[in-house]
């Protein structure tokens, strides 16, 4: 079974026809076979649910999308139909990441991705140019919102099936574009040595071993090229917390590592010029419910007596930011 079967509606060849004649077209082949085994032969229950709401998106001849907003948004001067919009779009909750304004519908996602966007691009050598990957991207906002810095191609890997429709949806209703999303994990990273900038947010905590994961990350960048680490952390003096059970509600937190931790483990992987540019305490303004993510979130995981605290007794949810470079 190809990937097209396994997920209808979900079109991955303008990632393969754009870097065909690129280094990267070398690791088609590896790549497809990473797809293969990854999704070919397991199709996800809700695909076809999922298709059939990408088929009732409006076709629409011109869209403008403003990537450099904190909503990203595509608007158009043709008459919508907003209420049978706002359906399909809702047909595809959980919303995670956001906020979007997609053609006069407001995507209030459970996170307001703009406020983590805003903490690292400061700190980015400039992204004009680039090329540029995010793994475990999400649906796309943070794809674009490296658009909006005019990268020459953002491609995102993530292994969650809804937000590949999410993001097809997006891409379906706008003209193409130089963002990509393979359902792919780290674990199916060639070294291919290829992008300029490596962004791995909100991801390291969610590995078993963080050492290999950043070695994967590393080893998809050029040498010179620029690693962007987001991830939790804890302040203590321990190397790392190792949750048993829950953190905040999340099961699949297996190591909060230290600053200090993090800078070992680049070392290890002998990353240079090692620079935290951010740290700071996750906000229920941040990361809330809404009616795109009717689920519950950061204020429900916390205790509710001392929000310093998880209801699992640990420290509250502390993110920092992490540049690196790879020796040329
Ligand atoms: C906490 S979210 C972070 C999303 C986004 N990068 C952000 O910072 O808001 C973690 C994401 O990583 C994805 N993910 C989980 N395991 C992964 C893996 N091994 N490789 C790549 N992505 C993974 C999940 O599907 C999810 O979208």
């Amino acid at each position: 079974m190809n990937y097209q079967q396994a997920m209808p509606g979900i079109n991955l060849e303008p990632f393969f026809e754009q870097t065909k004649g690129l280094e990267l077209g070398q690791y088609h082949n590896f790549l497809r076979q990473a797809l293969a085994s990854r999704i070919g032969s397991r199709p996800h229950g809700r695909d076809q649910e999922w298709y059939q709401l990408l088929n009732t998106l409006p076709q629409l001849s011109r869209v403008d999308a403003n990537f450099k907003v904190d909503q990203v948004s595509l608007s158009t001067a043709a008459g919508i139909d907003q209420a049978a919009l706002r359906k399909t779009l809702m047909g595809l909750h959980p919303w995670r990441k956001g906020p979007f304004n997609i053609l006069g519908v407001e995507v209030h996602a459970e996170w307001r991705s703009d406020r983590k966007w805003q903490r690292i691009r400061p700190h980015l050598s400039t992204l004009k140019g680039r090329r540029v990957l995010d793994v475990g991207t999400g649906n796309g906002y943070f794809l674009y919102r490296m658009l909006g810095e005019q990268v020459d191609l953002a491609l995102g890997i993530d292994p969650t099936r809804l937000f590949l429709y999410q993001f097809q949806a997006l891409q379906n209703l706008q003209a193409e574009n130089n963002a990509f999303l393979l359902p792919l994990t780290d674990e199916d990273l060639p070294p291919c040595q290829f992008f300029d900038t490596v962004f791995s947010l909100g991801v390291l905590y969610h590995r078993r071993q963080p050492v290999q994961h950043l070695q994967r990350l590393i080893s998809a960048l050029r040498p010179g090229g620029e690693l962007v680490l987001e991830t939790l952390i804890i302040n203590e003096a321990s190397k790392s917390l190792k949750p048993t059970g829950r953190y905040a509600q999340m099961r699949n937190v297996w190591l909060i590592p230290t600053l200090k931790y993090i800078k070992e483990l680049l070392q290890q992987c002998a990353c240079e010029d090692i620079k935290v540019v951010d740290v700071n305490v996750t906000s229920t303004q941040e990361q809330r419910s809404t009616e795109w993510m009717r689920f519950q979130s950061l204020a429900d995981f916390l205790d509710p007596e001392d929000s310093s605290k998880t209801i699992e007794g640990y420290p509250a949810p502390v993110r920092a930011v992490i540049i690196a470079t790879k020796p040329d």
